[in-house]
């Protein structure tokens, strides 16, 4: 009951913003206070990607928790990366009458439809982690810093490469080094940040001859791997190993955006069964990101070299208070209002920052914050 009468209320601040008698057009947040609403009758539907990769499920129970802590009612819903799957689930919610939209985008450019309704029905919408592009309708960006995740991902190959030292100094070492490159889905704008920050920071040794791309795959069209799928990445690593390196030619180092992606390029590394004698004696060196458990326990072997953590506690709780800001009528705090351009407009964002993950600091990272046990990081498996 109180909530209806407090939606009849806004309504009428609706109206008086048509009129011009109050600020924000399509898209502002102005018009959703909801401070005088009981909570507990406050509906957010929260929309995530998939389930077939850790983090997203530890992401959904995350913000799932956070809100019900505050007293919301929550509708999570996974759309196992079936882009129709999420629309139908966004309509559904809009339908349920929720309040507000906390959404991890398969596709960022796939919900144009989903946002103008909800925009229609004064629901504000909040991109979590991945842009949602090509609407008016965004209100807010909660995520990392991911050109620096993309930096950070070329800097742990270097470093594993011996190219840049524990500092990130250049050590003068001179290679010539053999890499591949990968990238995620296109349909993710973070693959694109995630990307530039790499290139960026590989281009310079590329241009003087330190590295290497012996495949001569160097763009993003050639290098990106749909939907993230890990045995996307298997099969195109098998594919360069017998286009490129059956001759014995030695790869040295494979940039890798994601650990399920990694963990698919390592599979066909240890299969290729005498394609390149220094592949046999030794995988090259292959980076990450998520601090995956499966990958973290392939970092503590050795056998994967790096993947960047991001902390998906921080980035949930972010959200949440981000959530709570809108609904109460205030501005959210926003540490970046100029990078993430949606194609429409720019989006207010909050930016977390990442840390690379090496064998030495998976103590201190991972096991010292909680993140992870030793227990799961030995087993390889979540408990
Ligand atoms: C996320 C990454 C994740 C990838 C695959 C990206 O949008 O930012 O953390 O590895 O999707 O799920």
């Amino acid at each position: 009951m109180k909530k209806k009468y407090a939606l009849a209320a806004l309504g009428l601040v609706g109206a008086l913003a048509l009129a011009g008698c109050g600020g924000g057009g399509a898209g502002s947040t102005a018009g959703t206070d909801k401070g005088s609403v009981d909570k507990g009758d406050l509906l957010i539907g929260v929309s995530m990607p998939t389930q077939t990769s850790e983090r997203w499920i530890a992401d959904g129970s995350a913000v799932q928790d956070g809100l019900e802590e505050s007293g919301y009612q929550v509708d999570l819903q996974y759309a196992g990366d079936d882009i129709p799957t999420q629309g139908q689930q966004i309509d559904q919610m809009i339908t349920k009458g929720a309040d507000l939209l906390i959404i991890a985008a398969i596709d960022g450019t796939a919900l144009s439809s989903q946002l103008d309704a909800a925009a229609a029905a004064n629901i504000p919408v909040i991109s979590y982690d991945r842009l949602i592009r090509d609407s008016e309708n965004v209100d807010f960006y909660v995520t990392f810093d991911n050109y620096k995740v993309g930096v950070q991902q070329a800097t742990s190959l270097l470093t594993g490469l011996g190219v840049l030292d524990a500092e990130g100094k250049e050590t003068g070492e001179k290679g010539p080094f053999n890499i591949e490159l990968f990238a995620g889905s296109l349909d993710d704008n973070n693959a694109h940040f995630f990307w530039q920050g790499a290139i960026d920071t590989l281009q310079p040794f590329i241009d003087d001859g330190v590295l290497a791309v012996p495949s001569g795959q160097t763009d993003i069209e050639q290098a990106a791997i749909l939907r993230w799928q890990q045995e996307t990445a298997q099969k195109r690593m098998e594919d360069l190993l017998t286009s490129t390196y059956g001759g014995g030619t030695k790869l040295d180092g494979v940039l890798s955006p994601y650990d399920g992606l990694s963990r698919g390029i390592i599979t066909a590394l240890q299969g290729t069964g005498g394609l390149g004698p220094d592949i046999a004696a030794g995988l090259p060196i292959v980076t990450g990101q998520d601090a995956e458990i499966g990958s973290v326990s392939l970092i503590n072997q050795g056998v994967q070299f790096a993947s960047i953590f991001k902390d998906t506690r921080k980035l949930a709780e972010q959200s949440v208070v981000v959530a709570e800001d809108i609904l109460e009528g205030n501005e959210p705090e926003a540490n970046d209002t100029k990078t993430y351009d949606n194609g429409v407009k720019v989006v207010p964002s909050y930016l977390l920052q990442s840390d690379i993950v090496y064998k030495d600091n998976i103590g201190p990272l991972l096991i010292d914050s909680g993140y992870w046990t030793q227990a799961e990081v030995d087993a390889g498996v979540a408990e």
